[in-house]
């Protein structure tokens, strides 16, 4: 009994490690991203924040999110059909593909949430910055040059 329990809490400890691991390269990976170039994009989805990176969300989540823009975390952000799906074809071919799997439930809907993003700010933010910033969705807060894609601060 008290070996298998020495045995699990070992392989549980290299899984924690193997994933935090992973966890660490797709932050490191993520310093640079490729900014948003296209104008539509743009215009459409900087009303209200910056306009996010698509490789920070999987495609599935970028259709579903694009399927319920009236209802967009509380606000009405609807879009005619034509201008959604155009904006949609761009979210989805430029998604991430190693964020998160099927099988795993709801596409998730805020980077906010993902757990490479949770792990690393973990202890990395002061209450000052979070103050200033108001919520972490806020990434151009702390990150000035995050709507260029670039999260490599100095
Ligand atoms: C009318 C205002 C408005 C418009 C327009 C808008 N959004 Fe948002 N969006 C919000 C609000 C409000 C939130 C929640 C912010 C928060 O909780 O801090 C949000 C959050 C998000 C998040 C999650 C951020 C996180 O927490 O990780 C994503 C992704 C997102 N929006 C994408 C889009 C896209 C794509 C478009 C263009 C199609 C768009 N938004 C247009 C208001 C808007
Ligand atoms: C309240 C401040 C704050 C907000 C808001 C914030 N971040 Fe960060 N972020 C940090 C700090 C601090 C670090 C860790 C130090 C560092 O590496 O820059 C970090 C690290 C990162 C990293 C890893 C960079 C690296 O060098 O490995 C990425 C990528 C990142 N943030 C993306 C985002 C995105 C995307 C958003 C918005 C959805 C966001 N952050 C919002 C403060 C913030």
């Amino acid at each position: 009994m008290k070996k298998t329990t020495i045995f699990s809490t070992t392989s549980f400890f290299a899984v924690s490690l193997l994933a935090l691991g992973t966890i660490q390269a797709f932050a490191s990976e993520n310093e640079r991203v490729p900014p948003v170039r296209d104008k539509l994009v743009q215009k459409e989805c900087s009303a209200c924040h910056m306009t996010f990176q698509p490789t920070f969300l999987p495609a599935k989540s970028w259709k579903k999110m694009m399927s319920e823009l009236d209802n967009h975390f509380g606000e009405d952000a609807s879009l005619d059909a034509e201008t959604a799906k155009k904006i949609e074809n761009y979210l989805v071919a430029n998604a991430g593909r190693r964020i998160w799997r099927d099988g795993w439930g709801t596409p998730p809907q805020r980077i906010t949430e993902l757990r490479w993003f949770k792990s690393e700010h973990r202890g990395e933010v002061s209450p000052r910055a979070m103050k200033k910033a108001g919520t972490m969705a806020n990434c151009k807060a702390c990150h000035q040059r995050a709507d260029q894609g670039d999260y490599d601060d100095d």
